[in-house]
């Protein structure tokens, strides 16, 4: 089944702290995005990719785009302020086939693999949404004011991850009417579950990480190392 995806590259990435944009730092002699899109140009179910980027960055995706010989990205979005504008602004680039799959994804999450991948929208079929999550590995407290209120139930807790995958009907829906309701949520997947319908979790890997901080870097770079010896 082919699928196309939105890759999301139109944030500022403080939280790593560095002078650009994360998705542009070198990882192993290519930046982190470049890992990221080649991993769906080399999918032979990926057939497009829409890139949402901020306007000022814009040309510097399209060059590598060029240089990387990225085929198969057809489309430039402009993101907006939050990374929920960025999705909307990918998600009209796209062909309008109601019952295509869409991925959405974190151009922050090199290490996706064709298997995580295959499994998400193979789920998303069946369920019309599915998103890719890991089991927490930590006691997870909530607490107010520095105060536990509770300790969750571990064996219930999943992490979530991206790609996040859907009927395009159901993820076009989601959006219009968060927008329309003014809600915002942290990932995709809240969106349609706020409409009562739906979502899957396919267990994806512990490798799927997105680099947020430094120290995601320099586990980044240690995975490069082991994956070319
Ligand atoms: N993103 C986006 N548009 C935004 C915000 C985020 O396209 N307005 C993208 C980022 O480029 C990243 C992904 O969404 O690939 C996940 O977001 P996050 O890890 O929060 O990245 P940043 O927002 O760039 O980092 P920070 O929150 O630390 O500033
Ligand atoms: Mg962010």
């Amino acid at each position: 089944m082919d699928y196309q995806v939105v890759v999301l590259a139109a944030g500022q990435g403080k939280r790593m702290g560095a002078d650009t944009n994360k998705v542009l730092l070198d990882l192993a002699g290519a930046p982190v995005i470049v890992r990221t899109l080649r991993v769906f140009e080399t999918d032979p179910m990926c057939s497009g990719i829409v890139i949402v980027t901020r306007a000022d960055e814009a040309d510097q995706f399209r060059a590598l785009v060029q240089h990387y010989h990225l085929e198969k990205v057809r489309a430039f979005a402009e993101g907006g302020k939050e990374r929920q504008e960025s999705v909307c602004s990918g998600l009209e680039r796209l062909p309008q086939d109601p019952e295509m799959i869409v991925l959405i994804h974190d151009g922050a999450r090199p290490f996706i693999t064709h298997a995580c991948i295959a499994k998400a929208v193979e789920s998303a079929q069946e369920y019309g949404a599915a998103l890719l999550a890991v089991p927490v590995k930590d006691t997870i407290k909530q607490a107010a004011h520095l105060e536990v209120e509770k300790t969750l139930e571990r064996k219930s807790l999943w992490a979530a991850q991206t790609p996040q995958a859907f009927r395009l009907s159901v993820i076009r829906e989601a959006h219009q009417q968060s927008a329309a309701a003014h809600f915002m949520g942290t990932d995709d997947a809240s969106l349609v579950e706020r409409l009562g319908m739906p979502v899957a979790v396919v267990e994806g890997s512990y490798r799927n990480i997105k680099l947020t901080t430094p120290e995601d870097l320099l586990i980044a770079q240690l995975f490069m190392e082991r994956e070319e010896e």
